[in-house]
């Protein structure tokens, strides 16, 4: 607990590419009335936070990282109604204000309210406002009435709420984005924690069948794991693969890769191809669900155009077989309640992704092993202030 005399704090500090370290700062302070400041249980790191990490984005030294975040409230602003001293939340990664027109509209990853110039928020990531990142030991919470979801007390289902942050809802949005029903047959692109959040909420709503698109093993093993068929992209192309195994195109496919995708060789960036393949693999009238982040700007995109976020796909064929697609931030808000209680009723366990659990100490350790996705480094929950009774 923060004690009266206690001005700093542990945190996460990106020092450049490739380079974060642990360092005091400052305790956050209510800044304003709708504020709350939380003792952090948990953090994420998240696949999100690697861009930044890997100096492929404008994020500047100094920033903390993390938007994946829960913890105790530990102290309340006057204008805080709903939340007492001592509840259990989790926070969605987006910052939202609940009173823009996106807000009202369930568009919390847009809100226009918490980041001038920008329809979107998040903790602790680059252009998306100025809002310290919760790998750290205290994190301040803006309008928190409105972005906290409360837990039950305790300790219990710790890493499953922890997916509750992100990776669980964003996985979830793909497919809704997507357009799926179920019945349908969808293919995943990526089985990083996103694509096997995606494929898992294929397998929880009733999909025929889930194919899940990567070539790290122990990815691939945890979807087979969950009942989806893994289709490794260095073997051949995944798109014939996944037609020849379903004898025809999928209903849906979401990509849960993003612009750092890579070629069949399984190393050189080609910031299309997911994209492309998704297309080619998704039957006439279909849908595309694209989660996988792609940014405006890539200061070290393999080409000046991809550089400048514009890239090369099959718009003509798109057309052709009339396919709907949806993109962006996930709006947390929207299914993160939901989500909670298929947890708390034992209908979901997403925690199932989780590979490693380390103290802040290690996280420097655990961004470098993360980020090689060695040692099955798969999904890494930080507890900053120690291991939860
Ligand atoms: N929309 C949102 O709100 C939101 C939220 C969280 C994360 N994201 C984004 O979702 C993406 C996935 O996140 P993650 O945490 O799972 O990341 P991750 O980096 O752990 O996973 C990406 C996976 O894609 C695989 N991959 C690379 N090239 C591929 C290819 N050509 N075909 C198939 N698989 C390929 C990699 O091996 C890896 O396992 C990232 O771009 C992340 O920024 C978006
Ligand atoms: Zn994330």
């Amino acid at each position: 607990m923060a004690t009266e005399t206690q001005t700093k704090m542990k945190a996460l500090h990106y020092d450049g590419p490739f380079k974060v370290s642990v360092k005091e700062i400052e305790l956050p302070k209510i800044l304003h009335p709708d504020d709350a400041i939380i003792k952090v249980t948990t953090a994420c790191i998240c696949g999100s936070d690697l861009h930044m990490y890997q100096g492929r984005t404008a994020a500047q030294s100094g920033l903390v990282f993390g938007h994946e975040n829960m913890g105790i409230v530990q102290e309340l602003g006057s204008g805080v109604t709903l939340l007492k001293k001592g509840d259990r939340i989790v926070l969605p990664f987006n910052v939202a204000d609940g009173r823009c027109r996106n807000c009202e509209e369930g568009k919390t990853a847009f809100c226009t309210g918490v980041n001038p110039g920008f329809a979107g928020g998040a903790y602790g990531y680059v252009a998306m406002g100025p809002y310290q990142g919760g790998q750290a030991q205290y994190l301040r919470v803006p309008y928190a009435d409105f972005n906290a979801l409360k837990l039950p007390p305790g300790t219990e289902n710790e890493a499953n709420f922890a997916m509750l942050a992100d990776i669980f809802p964003t996985g979830w949005h793909g497919l809704v984005l997507s357009g799926f029903k179920p019945g349908e047959s969808v293919a995943v692109w990526g089985a990083g924690p996103v694509g096997l959040m995606a494929a898992y909420s294929g397998i929880i709503r009733g999909a025929s069948k889930v194919y899940v698109v990567d070539q790290v093993k122990e990815r691939l093993d945890a979807a087979k794991k969950i009942g989806c068929i893994p289709i490794n992209f260095t073997e051949s192309n995944p798109v014939d693969q996944i037609i020849k195994h379903n004898g025809g195109m999928v209903d849906r496919a979401v990509d849960a890769v993003g612009y750092q995708a890579v070629d069949k060789g399984g190393k050189k960036e080609v910031p299309n191809v997911v994209l492309d393949q998704i297309i080619m693999v998704t039957r006439p009238t279909g849908g595309l669900g694209i989660p996988g982040l792609y940014v405006p700007a890539d200061p070290g995109a393999p080409d000046e155009q991809s550089g400048k976020g514009q890239l090369l796909i099959s718009f003509g064929k798109l057309f052709e077989k009339g396919l709907s697609l949806g993109t962006g931030q996930c709006n947390v808000k929207a299914y993160n309640r939901y989500l909670r209680d298929l947890i708390i009723s034992g209908r979901a366990n997403p925690a199932f992704v989780v590979s490693h659990e380390v103290s802040l100490d290690d996280a420097v350790d655990a961004y470098d092993k993360f980020d090689r996705r060695v040692d099955g480094y798969t999904k890494v929950l930080l507890h900053p202030n120690g291991p939860l009774n």
